[in-house]
């Protein structure tokens, strides 16, 4: 599918039919965190995918999302943590060739965010190549410790979002939770600036 295509087709699916997702294609999929570009190769950026259909139930138990007209969380067959390792950001940037003047660089932004961003894009557009539907969760503050102990997440790891990938069943409800429908998309001429702003 070209790019343009798969750009098309995105948006967040809130609602699946819960069919497994084959290994293999999931497999290809989570192979895309190679690709994902990161500061200084540093390669922060961690998956955890989860396909086991007893862990999905206890993770929408945690969120309070066991039933609903479009039950987003346990209805997806599929949930695939983005994290990202801090440590390896400072651990390249203390090597020779990036040291400043003998020091660690002060960081223009939390480049290992950036680089989990860049990733969580890549999963998104991989999934809808291989003509599945996907979806991205913050974890909220108050849930992300039983998250980390359900899955056993290291405390170096930072849990950036949760992505649900599935086949998407019909939802008309969509329009009801995303904040596409409530929020005006801004003009390309408030986003996009020419030459100097
Ligand atoms: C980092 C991140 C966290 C998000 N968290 C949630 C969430 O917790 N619940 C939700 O319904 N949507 C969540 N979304 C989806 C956004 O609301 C959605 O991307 C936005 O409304 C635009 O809609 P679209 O992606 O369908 O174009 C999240 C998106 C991102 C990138």
């Amino acid at each position: 599918m070209h790019l343009r295509d798969i750009l098309r087709r995105r948006r967040m699916v809130r609602h699946y039919t819960g069919e497994p997702v084959p290994r293999e294609t999931l497999e290809r999929i989570a192979a895309t965190v190679r690709r994902a570009p990161s500061a200084g190769f540093s390669q922060g950026q961690r998956l955890l995918v989860v396909d086991a259909p007893d862990l999905i139930a206890r993770i929408a138990a945690i969120a309070g999302e066991e039933e609903g007209v479009e039950p987003w969380l346990p209805s997806a067959p599929v949930h695939a943590f983005v994290l990202t390792r801090e440590a390896d950001y400072h651990e390249r940037y203390r090597s020779e060739d990036k040291l400043q003047d003998g020091e660690e660089i002060e960081w223009p932004v939390p480049f290992w965010y950036v680089d989990a961003g860049a990733t969580l894009m890549l999963v998104l557009l991989a999934a809808i190549d291989e003509g599945l539907s996907a979806g991205v969760y913050g974890v909220p503050v108050e849930l992300e410790p039983s998250v980390r102990e359900l899955l056993q997440i290291p405390g170096e790891l930072r849990i950036v979002a949760g992505v649900t990938i599935g086949r998407g069943a019909p939802d008309p409800a969509w329009s009801a939770r995303t904040s596409r429908a409530t929020q005006r998309r801004r003009s390309l001429d408030e986003l996009v600036h020419w030459n100097r702003w």
